[in-house]
């Protein structure tokens, strides 16, 4: 494991790094004309860059082909056909060899590296794609990329599928480059962003990079990123005001829906039914949220509840079959498609060639919100025109962020795609958190005693919690942060590197590299540009290397000791359910505090919680085989899996137990 003295140095090095890892902007993509046009095209423009990536991996070779057959003047006959295949894939072999070479030599050139790359058995690693895919259905959560980085013993890994580099990483000095120190050299991408335009469109986390098109096919790199950093900032600016801490204090809302929520429980104990709360939870945190937002409950807390053994299973959870049930649905179809689209790669677009499969589920996301903005533009024309002066003029505090936006534009799809982006941001994660902590204090009986005992000591059984009580339960707080290590709601991501290629730090040295690579542990890698990153904070957050050999135990504990808080200080890829860096969740204080309040509400009126596996719809329990794994999974009683954010398969069926000295 690492020392604290390591971990300084370690800092240092890392400080050094970010001054002297940038290479000469004359290292750019060779693809940067290609990347320039891409970019120059709107995401919603899949289906063009399909048709480019195609023409230039069957056309351009067949071009050259038929040109050089008519030079030599040479005929293949009825083997035409297969000469030509076999010209486009040794085209396709010779241009990654020819990439790899390149890479190594720019890579030595500046003392670096290059990342090691998967090296399958057919041609453009297509076993490794299907490999991934089969495994991506049984496997536990994220496994799939574990199994990888220790078959090539490293924690940075190219994956290289059909001759395009992709990168995976847990390496928590990679993780930290991409997002803090050497943020200026990726971006959310071109790829990500196709995959997601239908459902988020212009919302915060589908935009960045506009400013392409603004200053056009300019060419000093350098220039643009600055001005890449200053307007990606722009969706930010819009929604900080929100988010300070201040508007927080009052706990009206969260009492509200937290209230409203426990009353379900209620009823449901009182029937000695268990109850699906992964859905219970999305619907606390999404009315909260709307209230929060929009100055509007969204009110899914009155419509019907799953009901064990009749609700059906739906593309995560439970599925009820009404207005709400649809809205959910789409909602979570919309976040698999997408999920789906970044496991198929570059070519998913094949398979939505006549239809965008996220179209119909953005027009049921789109009958909800709509009506709200169209209310807030509304509004807002009929204050201008009943002389009530500017409503843009009124302090931010006076107004819902709803308001805020319709003041900052009018165009109602911008407003959309913003709210649809903060109800995505702070429905799935709070929920998950929640659903996962209560999963775990059904798993671990003495940890929710004690977590009952702190509330009681501290907040009394009936009362509502005050802002200054929540600060003083550490216990509380540890649990949340054991969760959000071992769940991490999001717990992969992706960026891209800009058209500018750039050096990755050493990985973490307490990693175990190859022996045999012994001497260039502590060189740089050589990071391809305009390359997907794919950075893996569930893995980082379990790695035994830097949380020791009870990583993959749940140890709320281990929060209380200062040294997890030192060393995750001085590293913070080690721990980053958050995101860091200039990209940082916006909402964090916000989420805390919801879910800490919601707790003591919980542990204030229940005191046992019981899993109800009988109740997991079919296919929704763990696979017997993973029993004889490693890690985790043997334990797992439920099964996690990830589409943009990290749920329960099938829900979580669950009973509460009302505590005796609770009356209410
Ligand atoms: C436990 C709860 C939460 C977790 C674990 C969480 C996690 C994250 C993560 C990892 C990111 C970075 C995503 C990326 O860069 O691709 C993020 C961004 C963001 N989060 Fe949260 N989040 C939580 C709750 C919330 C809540 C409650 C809100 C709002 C009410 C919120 C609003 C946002 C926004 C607006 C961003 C985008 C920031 C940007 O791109 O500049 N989050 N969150």
């Amino acid at each position: 494991m690492l020392s604290l003295g390591s971990y300084f140095t370690h800092q240092a090095l890392k400080e050094s790094v970010y001054q002297s890892y940038d290479l000469p902007p004359s290292l750019s993509s060779p693809r940067l004309f290609i990347s320039l046009i891409m970019l120059s095209t709107h995401p919603a423009n899949f289906r063009a860059r399909l048709f480019f990536d195609l023409f230039s991996a069957f056309v351009v070779p067949s071009v050259v082909l038929r040109l050089l057959l008519r030079l030599l003047d040479v005929q293949f006959g009825r083997l035409s056909l297969a000469a030509y295949g076999i010209f486009i894939l040794a085209w396709a072999i010779s241009k990654g060899a020819y990439t790899s070479f390149k890479h190594q030599r720019i890579a030595e050139q500046f003392g670096a590296k290059t990342i090691p790359c998967v090296v399958g058995r057919w041609p453009g690693n297509i076993d490794i794609l299907l490999r991934m895919m089969r495994s991506f259905k049984t496997s536990y959560i994220l496994d799939t990329y574990l199994q990888l980085f220790e078959e090539y013993q490293c924690t940075t890994l190219n994956l290289r599928i059909l001759w395009a580099d992709n990168i995976i990483t847990m390496d928590q000095e990679h993780i930290n480059f991409i997002l803090s120190t050497g943020f200026k050299n990726f971006w959310r991408g071109r790829a990500q962003k196709e995959r997601m335009e239908t459902l988020l469109g212009e919302g915060i986390f589908n935009r960045d990079d506009d400013v392409w098109k603004m200053v056009g096919l300019h060419h000093n790199l350098n220039f643009i990123s600055a001005f890449i950093l200053i307007f990606s900032e722009q969706h930010r600016i819009t929604a900080r005001p929100f988010f300070a801490r201040d508007r927080f204090t009052d706990f009206e809302i969260f009492e509200h829906y937290s209230s409203r929520t426990l009353s379900h429980l209620d009823q449901i104990a009182s029937l000695g039914e268990a109850c699906e709360a992964q859905d219970l939870f999305s619907r606390f945190a999404l009315d909260a949220a709307s209230e929060f937002l929009f100055g509007e409950n969204l009110d899914t807390l009155s419509a019907s509840l799953p009901r064990p053994y009749k609700t059906p299973m739906g593309p995560k959870g439970s599925a009820t079959q009404d207005t709400w049930g649809e809205f959910a649905n789409a909602f979570d179809e919309a976040q698999m498609n997408i999920t789906k689209r970044a496991r198929i790669g570059y070519l998913w677009p094949l398979l939505e060639l006549f239809r965008d499969r996220n179209r119909r589920h953005a027009k049921v996301i789109g009958e909800w919100l709509d009506p709200l903005v169209q209310r807030a533009l509304e509004e807002k024309r009929s204050l201008k025109a009943n002389g009530g002066g500017e409503s843009a003029e009124s302090p931010v505090s006076d107004k819902t962020f709803l308001q805020h936006l319709a003041d900052s534009t009018d165009n109602p799809t911008i407003i959309r795609d913003q709210l649809l982006s903060m109800l995505l941001a702070s429905r799935d994660t709070t929920a998950c958190v929640l659903t996962f902590v209560t999963y775990l204090m059904a798993m671990h009986p003495d940890i929710a005693a004690r977590m009952r005992a702190e509330v009681l000591t501290n907040c009394g059984q009936h009362s509502m919690p005050t802002s200054d009580q929540i600060h003083k339960l550490t216990y509380i707080r540890a649990v949340i942060d054991e969760t959000l290590r071992l769940f991490p709601p999001v717990p992969l991501n992706v960026r891209e590197s800009r058209p500018s290629a750039c050096l990755l730090p050493p990985s973490d040295p307490s990693y175990p590299y190859s022996p045999t690579q012994e001497q260039s542990k502590n060189q740089p890698l050589f990071m391809p540009a305009s390359t997907t990153v794919t950075y893996l904070p569930l893995l980082t957050h379990r790695n035994k290397a830097l949380w020791g050999e009870d990583a993959d135990e749940f140890r709320p504990e281990r929060w209380l000791e200062s040294e997890t808080k030192v060393k995750c200080n001085a590293n913070m890829g080690m721990f980053s359910p958050f995101s860091h860096g200039p990209r940082i969740c916006i909402g964090k204080n916000y989420a805390y505090n919801e879910m800490t309040f919601f707790l003591v509400r919980l542990l204030q009126r229940f005191d046992r919680f019981e899993l109800a596996t009988d109740c997991q719809p079919e296919g929704s329990l763990p696979p017997s085989e993973w029993k004889e794994r490693r890690g985790r999974q043997r334990i797992e009683k439920i099964w996690p899996a990830a589409a943009l954010t990290l749920f329960v398969k099938g829900g979580l069926w669950i009973k509460f137990h009302k505590a005796e000295t609770h009356d209410n």
